[in-house]
C-alpha cells in the first residue's frame, strides 16, 4: 500500500508514521522546507513522546519517507492523505479551508492510476465534495474517489491515540475507497478496533460534534467548579459522583483554566459557524464556547484576589504555559488568555514551560521572563499559578519553594494539590471549584 500524507505536522506526522509502522510505504509531503529539511537530518520539529523513535526506525527501514514535491509520489499512491491545517479564518469564525483547497489542486496534476484522495484535516461538511469538483476541474481524466477519514488524536498520546482509537470513521461513496481503507486500517483490526463507514457528510460532522461534545463536557463542569466555589461543595467529589454514572462517563470532567489547543476552540466556532450558514443553531456548542472565555477571565480575577485584588508591582511565577501537558504546541493556550492582562496591570511575570517557552516567546507580550528551571522561576515571586500540570510540577519541593518565594500565595488551575498539605507547609492555596 503506497500512502502521500500531504501536510507534514501533529497530524500528518504521527499518522503517515503510524502507517509506515503498520506497514505501508509512506511519503509525508510538507510546503514547509526548513520542516522537511529537519525530518531529513533526523530532527523531529515538534513534541510529541515516542515519535522520535517511531520515526527513525520507519526511516531506517525504508518505509517512511519526506518531500516537498508531491511529484515524486502522487503518481504511485493508492490513497492520498490531506493533513493540512484548518485554523479558524480571520473576522468570521470560519475554518479557513485555503490549504485544503491548495493541497487537493496540487493533487489533482499529479494523479495518474485510480487514486483515493481522503480528507484527514477537520473541515465543514460539504468539503469532501469540494475537494472532488476542485480535482475534477483541473484534471477532468483523473480516476479517483474521495473520502473523509477525520482523526481523533489528542497530542500528548497521540501515538497512543492512533494506534489503539477508539473508532475509526471512514465517509465514503464507492466500495473501491472503502475497500482501500479498510486495507489500510487492516492491521488494527487485531485490537479490533471498531470500523465506522458511513457517508462523507456525516463523517465530516462525527468530528466537529465529538469534538463540540467534549468541549461542552469541560465548559459544564468549569461552570459547575463556579457555582461549587459560591456553595462550599467540591467539583471533585461533584465530578466524581457523575462520572460513576455510567451514561454521563467521567473522562473530560477536569475542572480547570478552560480548554485551549488547536481544536477544541477553533473547532467549536466552527461548527456555529456550519449551523448557521444552514440556518440553524447549535446554542448548546455556543454557550460553551461562552463559558469557556468567561472561565479564563475568571482565572485572572481569581489570580488577583489571591494577591488582595492588586498585582501591580507583584511577581508571579507560572508554571506552565502549553495548553496541556506533553506537548510544545502553544495554539489558543489559556496562558495566552490569562497572562497578558495580568502584565496589563503591572504584574511582573517569570515563566517556566518545559517544552512550550521557545512558540511562547513569538505568542506572549513583552515583559515575560523565561527560565530554564521550575524552581529559579520561583525566586522572590509573590505568588505561584500552577497552569499547566505537567508531572515536572506535581510534586514539587514545597519548602523549597517556600524559601524561594517571596509571598506564600499558590494558585492551582488544575487542582492538582491537596489544600491540607499546603496548608501545612504554610501557603495559602487557591484552586478551581473545590
Ligand atoms: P499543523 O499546523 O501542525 O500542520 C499542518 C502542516 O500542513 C504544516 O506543516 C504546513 O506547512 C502543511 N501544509 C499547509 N499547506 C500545505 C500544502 N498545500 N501542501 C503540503 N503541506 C501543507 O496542523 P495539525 O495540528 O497537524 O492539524 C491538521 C488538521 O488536523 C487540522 O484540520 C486539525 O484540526 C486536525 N486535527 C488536529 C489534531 C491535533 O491534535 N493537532 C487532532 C485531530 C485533528
Ligand atoms: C482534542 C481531542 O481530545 C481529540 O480527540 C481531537 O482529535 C483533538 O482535540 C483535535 O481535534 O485536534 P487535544 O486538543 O490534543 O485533543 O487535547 P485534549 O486532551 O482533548 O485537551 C484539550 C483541552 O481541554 C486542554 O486545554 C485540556 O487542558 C482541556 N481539558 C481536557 C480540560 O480542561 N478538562 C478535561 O477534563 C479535559
Amino acid at each position: 500500500m503506497k500512502v502521500v500524507m500531504i501536510g507534514a505536522g501533529y497530524v500528518g506526522l504521527v499518522s503517515g508514521t503510524c502507517f509506515a509502522e503498520f506497514g505501508a510505504q509512506v511519503t509525508c509531503v510538507d510546503v514547509d522546507q526548513a520542516k522537511i529539511d529537519a525530518l531529513h537530518a533526523g530532527r523531529i520539529p515538534i513534541y510529541e513522546p515516542g515519535l522520535d523513535d517511531m520515526v527513525a526506525r520507519n526511516v531506517r527501514e525504508g518505509r517512511l519517507h519526506f518531500s516537498t514535491n508531491l511529484a515524486d509520489s502522487v503518481p504511485e499512491a493508492d490513497l492520498v492523505f490531506i493533513a493540512v491545517g484548518t485554523p479558524t479564518r480571520r473576522g468570521d469564525g470560519h475554518a479557513d479551508l485555503q490549504y485544503v483547497y491548495a493541497a487537493a489542486k496540487d493533487v489533482a496534476q499529479h494523479l495518474r492510476d485510480y487514486t483515493v484522495i481522503v480528507d484527514k484535516s477537520t473541515v465543514p461538511v460539504g468539503t469532501a465534495r469540494h475537494v472532488a469538483r476542485i480535482i475534477r476541474e483541473e484534471n477532468p481524466q483523473a480516476d479517483f474517489d474521495v473520502a473523509s477519514n477525520p482523526e481523533f488524536l489528542r497530542e500528548g498520546a497521540a501515538i497512543a491515540d492512533f494506534t489503539h482509537p477508539d473508532r475509526i470513521v471512514i465517509g465514503v461513496e464507492s466500495g473501491r475507497a472503502e475497500q482501500r481503507l479498510r486495507a489500510l486500517y487492516r492491521p488494527l483490526s487485531l485490537i479490533e478496533a471498531p470500523i465506522l463507514a458511513t457517508n462523507l457528510e456525516s463523517a465530516e460532522l462525527i468530528k466537529y460534534a465529538s469534538n463540540a461534545f467534549l468541549a461542552v463536557k469541560i465548559s459544564f463542569i468549569n461552570e459547575m467548579s463556579g457555582l461549587c466555589e459560591k456553595v462550599g461543595a467540591d467539583v471533585h467529589a461533584v465530578a466524581k459522583g457523575m462520572g460513576m454514572d455510567g451514561r454521563i462517563g467521567s473522562k473530560f470532567l477536569h475542572a480547570g483554566p478552560g480548554y485551549g489547543g488547536s481544536c477544541f476552540p477553533k473547532d467549536t466556532l466552527a461548527l456555529t459557524r456550519i449551523a448557521q450558514e444552514h440556518g440553524t443553531s447549535v446554542r448548546i456548542v455556543e454557550a460553551a464556547v461562552e463559558a469557556n472565555g468567561a472561565q479564563k477571565a475568571r482565572m485572572v480575577r481569581k489570580i488577583m484576589d489571591a494577591l488582595g485584588g492588586d498585582v501591580a508591582g507583584k511577581r508571579i511565577g507560572i508554571l506552565g504555559l502549553t495548553f496541556k501537558p506533553e506537548t510544545d504546541d502553544m495554539r489558543d493556550a489559556p496562558a495566552l488568555a490569562i497572562l497578558p492582562p495580568l502584565l496589563e496591570k503591572g504584574a511582573m511575570i517569570q515563566a517556566h514551560d518545559p517544552q512550550g517557552m521557545e512558540e511562547a516567546k513569538h505568542l506572549l507580550p513583552e515583559g515575560v521572563a523565561y527560565y530554564d528551571d521550575a524552581y529559579a522561576a520561583l525566586d522572590g515571586v509573590d505568588a505561584l499559578v500552577l497552569l499547566t500540570e505537567w508531572n515536572e510540577y506535581r510534586n514539587l519541593d514545597l519548602p523549597r519553594i517556600a524559601a524561594a518565594m517571596q509571598g506564600k500565595v499558590f494558585v492551582d488551575l488544575r487542582n492538582v494539590y491537596e489544600a491540607e498539605r499546603l496548608a501545612e507547609a504554610g501557603f495559602a492555596y487557591t484552586c478551581v471549584g473545590r
